[in-house]
């Protein structure tokens, strides 16, 4: 059933109304085979949605998605979709196993094979010790990563998941993107929602940012830093008593004819000097002398790189949440 060119996912013109509240409005992107894309934005944003109205939770208001070149509702294009949801869905009052069995018949894994699916869910999940007690009594983190196994167990060729690493500590975040990283190696494709930047900088290809229902930004880290805050480096230098005055730095630009500029840095009172560098070889060893020609010695000093962080508030103007 799969079209050999088509992308994983084709997303056209997406809108889902609640009443009067327009959650979608008008979202559009692709998710490209073997991709690992990262959804990101402000509570509210209207992920939790997409990802319900994706994996056919909830039925857009209008728009198209496309499965594998495929309508979303043909026979086929569901069962190449699996979904790990924000809300957790899990029965409390069986065990570990007897979920993943649950889960894994539901999703039709064939049981030759489940033994073997659930043995790889509770060595990643690092539960293999729980697996005989209820999960109604397990902590926030151990519950989600139950929660994640039940949705990625048969393999879907394409995974959503909605906030998987939400209260999951850190050893275990990183057992969590191993095996992500395996079943994307084996070919399956990976959309996630978010909050920490830290983990969508580092371990997608890609990002999308959405805000109030809309794609406002869609690009890799170096294409949305470029696009926004630019590469430039923030140099903060704490110098050893405050400046009588602000600092001149001359500046050679390099070129055709070399021109030589100064630019001035730091505040009269303040023992804080902050300013922004292009090209941290060719610039910072200037500024350092600058200010100590001028009878400063610096104390300290922090080159800050612009990141994701930077992008979303640029983008947003909201910080973000857990
Ligand atoms: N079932 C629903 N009925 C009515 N309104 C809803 C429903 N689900 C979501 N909404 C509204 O749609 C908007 C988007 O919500 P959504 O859950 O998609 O945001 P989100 O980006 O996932 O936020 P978060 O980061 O908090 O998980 C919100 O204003 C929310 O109140
Ligand atoms: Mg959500």
């Amino acid at each position: 059933m799969i079209h050999a060119e088509s992308p994983a996912l084709e997303i056209v013109n997406l809108r889902k109304k609640y009443g009067r509240l327009e959650a979608l409005r008008g979202v559009e992107f692709e998710l490209s085979r073997g991709e690992c894309l990262a959804f990101l934005g402000p509570n509210g944003a209207g992920k939790t949605t997409l990802i319900r109205a994706l994996a056919g939770r909830t039925r857009p208001t209008a728009g198209t998605i496309k499965v594998f070149g495929h309508p979303i509702d043909s026979i086929g294009a569901r069962q190449a979709l699996g979904l790990v949801p924000q809300d957790l869905a899990l029965y409390g009052d069986l065990t570990t196993r007897e979920n993943l069995v649950a889960f894994g018949k539901f999703h039709g894994v064939p049981r030759r094979e489940l033994k073997k699916r659930i043995d790889w869910a509770l060595q990643w999940t690092g539960l293999a010790d729980r697996a005989k007690d209820l999960v109604g009594g397990f902590s926030g983190g151990m519950k989600r990563r139950v929660n994640l196994a039940c949705g990625v167990l048969h393999r879907p060729k394409i995974i959503l998941l909605d906030e998987p690493t939400v209260g999951v500590d850190p050893q275990s975040r990183e057992r969590i993107f191993t095996m992500l990283d395996q079943l994307n190696d084996e070919g399956a494709s990976i959309l996630l929602t978010t909050h920490h930047l830290d983990e969508a900088e580092q371990r997608s290809d890609r990002i999308v940012i959405l805000d109030q229902g809309r794609v406002i930004a869609d690009g890799t880290i170096d294409e949305l830093v470029l696009s926004t805050v630019g590469h430039s480096r923030l140099v903060r230098v704490r110098v050893d008593r405050p400046l009588t005055a602000p600092v001149a730095v001359p500046l050679t630009v390099p070129g055709n004819g070399e021109q030589r500029r100064t630019y001035h840095v730091g505040q009269a009172g303040r023992e804080l000097i902050e300013t922004r560098i292009d090209d941290v070889t060719v610039h910072l060893g200037p500024f350092l002398q600058a200010v100590q020609n001028n009878g400063y010695q610096v104390s300290d000093m922090e080159v800050q790189a612009p990141s994701l962080h930077h992008v979303f508030l640029h983008l947003t103007g909201n910080e973000l949440r857990d």
